[in-house]
């Protein structure tokens, strides 16, 4: 990755900074974005700070490599694309985009509002989408082909209960890759969309988990979470999945495109 430029977003905390501290090691400058201030009412977590993202960046910089922030919500076309063509500038070329900022608000069907309902998919789907869309004009201008690695979950590959947004925006986001990798092969640019099990972040904190045992009392025979893990005892850092993202994006996986990945100690494998 040496002299690389990876844009990612949700890079605050959780799997977004350990993406920007591995590809980063690896040799990467980045592009991190976080909105970095309240997410919608109805998540039940804490929101990152501008603080958080600092942070990231400092972990950047202890690699010895550059990195520049911008706090903007990936809701925001214009603001994206801006952005993006600012960092570019600054550092120069765009090789890697990896599309990670996403919300989950896990209810029984009947509470969630059209307004819940919105949010969660104009974060993870039409975020994402612009995600894509700021950057992907810069890898082509580039001339050298490059990688965009979308983050999906399992419940983009099965159903997660109780989620009914999220799982449908998580599988739009399989779709999205796809389509993506399709059109934009003839650039060499690979689209693949990396599929999370349950992973240990602020997102999965105990307000989290309390809702989705609330959630669960409705109907105890759809047991919520990722339950079904093949291999006893596993706990997903943010670094296993860094990991495969910094295989996506590296010429390791020149030949892989269009393809759902999961990294997610089996729990979609049966
Ligand atoms: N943690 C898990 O168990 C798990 C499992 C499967 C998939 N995922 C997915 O992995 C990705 C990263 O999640 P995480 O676990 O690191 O969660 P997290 O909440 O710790 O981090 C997500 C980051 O995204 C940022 N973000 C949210 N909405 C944004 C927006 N509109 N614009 C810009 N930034 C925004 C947040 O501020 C935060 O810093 C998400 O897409 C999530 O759906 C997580």
């Amino acid at each position: 990755m040496t002299d690389k430029v990876a844009l990612i977003t949700g890079a605050a905390r959780g799997q977004g900074r350990a993406h920007a501290e591995r590809l980063s090691a690896d040799g990467a400058d980045v592009i991190l974005i976080d909105i970095a201030g309240p997410l919608p009412p109805s998540v039940p977590y804490d929101s990152a700070t501008p603080e958080d993202l600092a942070e990231t960046a400092e972990l950047v910089a202890a690699n010895g490599r550059r990195a520049l922030t911008a706090i903007v919500d990936t809701r925001d076309h214009d603001g994206m694309c801006a952005a993006v063509a600012s960092g570019v500038a600054e550092l120069g070329r765009l090789d890697v985009i990896v599309a990670n900022a996403g919300i989950c608000v896990p209810s029984t069907w009947d509470r969630v509002s059209a307004r819940d309902f919105q949010d969660t998919i104009d974060i993870n789907l039409v975020g994402t989408w612009n995600t894509v869309m700021a950057g992907a004009r810069h890898i082509i201008d580039g001339g050298r082909g490059g990688s965009i690695i979308l983050i999906g979950s399992a419940a983009g590959l099965t159903m997660e209960p109780f989620m009914i947004a999220y799982t449908a925006s998580k599988h739009a986001i399989t779709g999205l890759a796809r389509s993506f990798a399709a059109e934009l092969g003839k650039h060499r640019i690979r689209v693949n969309s990396l599929h999370p099990g349950s992973v240990v972040t602020p997102m999965g904190s105990e307000r989290m988990v309390a809702a989705m045992a609330d959630a669960a009392e409705s109907n105890p025979v759809l047991r919520p979470g990722f339950v079904k893990q093949l291999i006893p005892d596993s706990i997903a850092m943010p670094e296993d999945i860094a990991a495969a993202v910094a295989w996506l994006a590296s010429d390791e996986a020149r030949y892989v495109t269009g393809a759902a990945i999961p990294v997610d100690v089996g729990v979609t494998g049966t």
